[in-house]
């Protein structure tokens, strides 16, 4: 896909990988919309990319349809989409003191990075089918983030590891659902990256952290994670699979 010329949904783009991703995109002659909790420098960041930003919880699925049917009424339509909103919660399947996992607390991760991206990624898709296919047939492409924790996950990481290896698990299905409309879908799974909460971890921690990787040994930084997504938007040939971007790490047990 071209860039120039393209518009993007960015969910969780107001921080982070999504951001940065935003920022290679708009650099690169596309326009942006950004999806991002009311609390979000999202406004800011919208106005700063000559974007738009709609508020939004990635966990209200109906609200959702509403959202990204307003984000591309402001676009005019959408080639791209990248979603990065999620996250965890640590704890044990059964805890050091014999309680168990709430089941309440899986259920949350579940539905905070699985379902809402399944909600997404099946919304944008009905907006993408109406698109004008490009010259070699592709109408768009969408973006999941997982996690190496979906592969290894730690000790303390099942609810995680068990939505962001559904989201793993889902791509190529969904690449073949879509296939025949020329919508490409995708996921990155990043080991740890700079961002948000982790961008403050000192760098001794940080090594720490990171003493499994290949090489780098250290945490990716978001436009590393900006420039796999805008290599998997120009590349017809990538999809229906996971790519890790980990410098090679490999998450221990604990
Ligand atoms: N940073 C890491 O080390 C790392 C590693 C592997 C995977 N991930 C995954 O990357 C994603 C986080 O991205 P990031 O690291 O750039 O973090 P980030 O905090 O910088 O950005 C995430 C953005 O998502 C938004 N968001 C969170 N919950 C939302 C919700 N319910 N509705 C709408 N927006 C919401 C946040 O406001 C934020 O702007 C998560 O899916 C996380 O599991 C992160």
């Amino acid at each position: 896909m071209e860039i120039q010329g393209s518009n993007a949904i960015m969910v969780g783009g107001a921080s982070g990988m999504c951001l940065a991703t935003a920022e290679k995109f708009v650099e690169r002659g596309g326009k942006v919309a950004i999806l991002d909790l009311e609390k979000s420098d999202g406004a800011a960041v919208a106005e700063r990319l000559g974007g738009h930003f709609f508020p939004c919880n990635v966990m209200d699925y109906a609200a959702m349809e509403a959202v990204i049917g307003e984000a591309v009424a402001a676009l005019g339509s959408v080639q791209f989409c990248v979603n990065t909103a999620g996250g965890g919660v640590a704890k044990r399947t059964i805890a050091k003191d014999g309680s168990m996992h709430p089941l309440e607390d899986f259920q949350r991760i579940i539905d905070l990075n699985l379902i809402a991206s399944f909600n997404v990624n099946r919304v944008v898709a009905s907006h993408m089918a109406k698109n004008e296919p490009n010259e070699v047939g592709e109408r768009g492409v969408m973006i999941n983030t997982a996690s190496i924790a979906a592969f290894e996950g730690q000790i303390g990481q099942v609810a995680y590891t068990a939505a962001k290896a559904g989201i793993a698990g889902m791509t190529l299905t969904m690449a073949r659902d879509l296939g025949t409309i020329g919508v490409r879908v995708m996921t990155i799974a990043p080991s740890l990256f700079a961002t948000g909460l982790t961008a403050g971890i000192p760098s001794e921690a940080e090594l720490q952290l990171t003493k499994d990787a290949a090489f780098p040994k250290r945490m990716g930084r978001p436009h590393e994670f900006a420039t796999m997504a805008i290599a998997i938007y120009e590349s017809p040939m990538m999809n229906g699979s996971t790519l890790r971007v980990d410098g090679g790490q490999r998450f221990a047990p604990r």
